[in-house]
């Protein structure tokens, strides 16, 4: 059974997917660190971020294994790396290459194959899994998104300011939405979960609940 959980940028998904994927006993895959993972390549090999062939070039040749919650790009552990201010920024090159889409959206399938799987990201349900027996569109207010941002910052002893990051967000979601591969978009068929007001705890077992009734439907 493949469980598609896509929606913007901090609306809590990849902690929220990977509980529910381990609560459930399936495989779960971070899309996000893939495409975070071309970009830490690139700028790790010294190649032009604005050069769409030398980005694509970069993501058809590294390795990235995403096992055990890691991850690692030809062995090198970039788990942390990824999440850097300067990665995020630079990982829309990624994101926006046709190229790079087409070569990361085969990986995802082929790691799809016979797996129970919870996949997150932006275009699962649409682009990557248009057939997944169970879809949720994972969202929130964005000044609910900018508040749990900073207060997970804080949490890490970085102080943050609540408008900056509302604005980077901001940005963000309309990149994500308007790039014209892979766009940000709810599939037809998804759940829509707004998780305003609720606990991480509440939304993991709203969706194994949503889930489970979908498997027992089938
Ligand atoms: O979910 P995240 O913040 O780790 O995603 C990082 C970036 O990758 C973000 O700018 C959106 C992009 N992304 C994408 O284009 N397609 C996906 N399936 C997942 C993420």
């Amino acid at each position: 059974m493949i469980v598609t959980i896509d929606g913007p940028a901090g609306a809590g998904k990849s902690s929220i997917s990977r509980q529910v994927a381990e609560q459930l006993g399936f495989e779960f895959l971070d899309t996000g660190a893939m495409y975070r993972a071309v970009a830490w390549a690139v700028i790790r090999q010294g190649r032009d971020l604005t050069d769409d062939s030398s980005v694509a070039d970069v993501a058809q040749n590294i390795c990235i294994d995403l096992a055990g919650g890691r991850v690692l790009v030809d062995g090198s552990d970039a788990t942390d790396d990824i999440r850097s201010p300067e990665v995020t920024q630079a990982t829309r090159y990624a994101a926006a290459n046709t190229a790079v889409r087409m070569h990361l959206v085969q990986l995802q399938q082929q790691f799809g194959r016979e797996k129970d799987l919870v996949t997150e990201g932006r275009d699962q349900g649409t682009v990557v899994f248009p057939h997944a027996e169970c879809k949720v569109y994972l969202t929130a207010s964005p000044e609910e998104r900018a508040r749990r941002r900073v207060a997970d910052l804080a949490s890490r002893g970085v102080t943050a300011d609540f408008d900056d990051i509302l604005t980077q967000q901001n940005r963000r979601d309309k990149e994500d939405s308007s790039r014209t591969v892979g766009p940000l978009r709810k599939a037809s068929d998804a759940i829509e979960l707004s998780t305003d007001g609720m606990t991480p705890e509440e939304v993991i077992q709203r969706l194994i609940g949503i889930i489970e009734q979908r498997r027992a439907s089938r």
